[in-house]
């Protein structure tokens, strides 16, 4: 039997707490699958008295996560207090400097610094595991980096934020408005301690810059991806789609195409037939498609205390059972920076358009809409209420820019009883 694994592990909130808890409960299982015992050396937090449910007392105390990355009887540094910089970095580099392993589950320092930590780790021939870092329990990235090694990647798309998930399925469920069921969510403590981390799509963003790098050979690039977060879907545009047979998600797209990698978080309309519209509540699912494989759909808890200590735990049995390899697939400084695709490929589009009652205005749309190149595919109206007459229609594949061409010269048709708006239909 080898010698044991020795963890040191800062951060003991929801998921510190979730992978001591498995360590205690599942030492035996882990022992046996891993050909080694699994211990805790030390751990650290903010406050050391803090009741959290699980003795631990037994293992030794750092206030600082510096000093705990870098205690001689710690193998593997566990990161589990999040953060972009901060107390997360400084201790994550200490570690790598200190020669330890780090398994972490913060995927807005992967996204930022992913590529100077992973140059850093490959340097020393050190693992750096974050498999929880995106989309919780789902064990993507091992999917991605090892069952689908024999695939050329064609496209990632996925829906990685559980909060802004359960608040389209509930305005959906309840007809409830967007600032209701926000607040909502807010008190049951569904949303991250600084909300716009997840209403402003930046929390699934990070996690589909992760995904890329891995998929497309590319360095980690988050500001390369178009980035819009939920605040304007309506419950108005929710019941519209679902008339006209479709969902709303704040969906991630990742995609090689001729003029680049195309990488976008947005609110977008997928059909009721494509597995993302069965997505309810707080769960996460990513579809990979691969050229031999065709398409994976994964589903699963993309966050909460089993679901991503349970991440956390997989990369720590990896390490245990000897495993490293680069970080993103590849070695670290063979990426190349990706070239952002300026225009993104064509894809219908869902209008939903406010026209003042009187003759003539609808064909003043559709001629807006044919001198911009914009093809109708199917177009509805509903009754007028006092001052408006809502018009909804569904375009035949077509450019960004052509969508914005059209939208420009609305304004001046004086039909326009609103501001129009336009969400993109992702076919997955
Ligand atoms: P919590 O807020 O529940 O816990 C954070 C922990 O870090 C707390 O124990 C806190 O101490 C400790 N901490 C914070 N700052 C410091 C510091 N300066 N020094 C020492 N300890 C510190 O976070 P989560 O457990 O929810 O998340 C941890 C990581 O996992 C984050 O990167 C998050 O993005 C990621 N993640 C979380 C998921 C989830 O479902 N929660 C899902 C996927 C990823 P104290 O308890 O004393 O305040
Ligand atoms: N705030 C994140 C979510 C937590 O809602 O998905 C998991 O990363």
């Amino acid at each position: 039997m080898s010698d044991p694994l020795r963890l040191g592990i800062a951060g003991l909130g929801t998921v510190g707490v979730g992978v001591v808890r498995i360590i205690r409960q599942q030492a035996a299982l882990l022992e046996a699958r891993t050909g080694r015992k699994i211990t805790i050396s030390a751990v650290s937090a903010r406050t050391k008295g803090r009741d959290r449910g699980v003795a631990m007392d037994s293992y030794a105390w750092e206030d600082d996560p510096v000093a705990l990355a870098t205690r001689d009887d710690v193998d593997v540094f566990v990161e589990l207090m999040g953060g972009e910089d901060g107390p997360a970095k400084d201790a994550t580099e200490a570690a790598l400097k200190a020669g330890k392993h780090v398994v972490t589950a913060n995927k807005a320092m992967l996204a930022i610094h992913g590529q100077a930590l992973a140059e850093q780790a490959e340097a020393k021939g050190l693992a750096l595991r974050y498999e929880a870092a995106v989309a919780g329990g789902i064990p993507v990235v091992k999917t991605l980096m090892e069952g689908l090694a024999g695939n050329e990647i064609t496209r990632v798309t996925g829906v990685m934020n559980g909060s802004c998930n359960y608040i389209l399925t509930r305005m959906e469920n309840s007809g409830a408005t967007y600032q209701e069921i926000f607040a909502e969510a807010d008190g049951l403590g569904y949303l991250e301690a600084d909300p716009q981390l997840d209403v402003g799509g930046i929390d699934a963003a990070h996690k589909l810059a992760i995904l890329s790098a891995i998929a497309f050979g590319t360095r980690v690039d988050f500001d390369g991806i178009q980035l819009e977060g939920i605040e304007r879907v309506s419950i108005e545009d929710i019941r519209a789609a679902a008339d006209m047979g479709y969902k709303i998600k704040l969906l991630g797209v990742a995609q090689k195409t001729g003029r680049g990698l195309e990488q976008r978080m947005q609110p977008c309309l997928v059909p009721d037939s494509s597995p993302l519209a069965q997505l309810d509540g707080g769960t996460n699912m990513v579809v990979l498609e691969g050229d031999a494989v065709g398409q994976i759909v994964l589903r699963g808890a993309g966050a909460g205390e089993g679901p991503t200590a349970s991440a956390v735990m997989a990369d720590i049995c990896d390490i245990a059972r000897g495993l490293r390899g680069p970080v993103f697939g590849q070695p670290a400084v063979g990426l190349v920076n990706s070239t952002a695709a300026l225009t993104k490929l064509p894809a219908p589009y869902y209008l939903r358009l406010a026209l003042v009652d009187k003759p003539g205005a609808l064909a003043k749309i559709a001629t807006v809409l044919g001198e911009a190149g914009v093809s109708i595919d199917r177009m509805r109206q509903y009754g007028h209420d006092n001052s408006s007459a809502p018009v909804l229609i569904v375009t035949h594949k077509t450019t960004q820019s052509d969508i914005e061409t059209a939208l420009a010269a609305m304004d001046d048709t004086g039909v326009m009883a609103g501001p129009p708006v336009a969400l993109r239909i992702e076919e997955v």
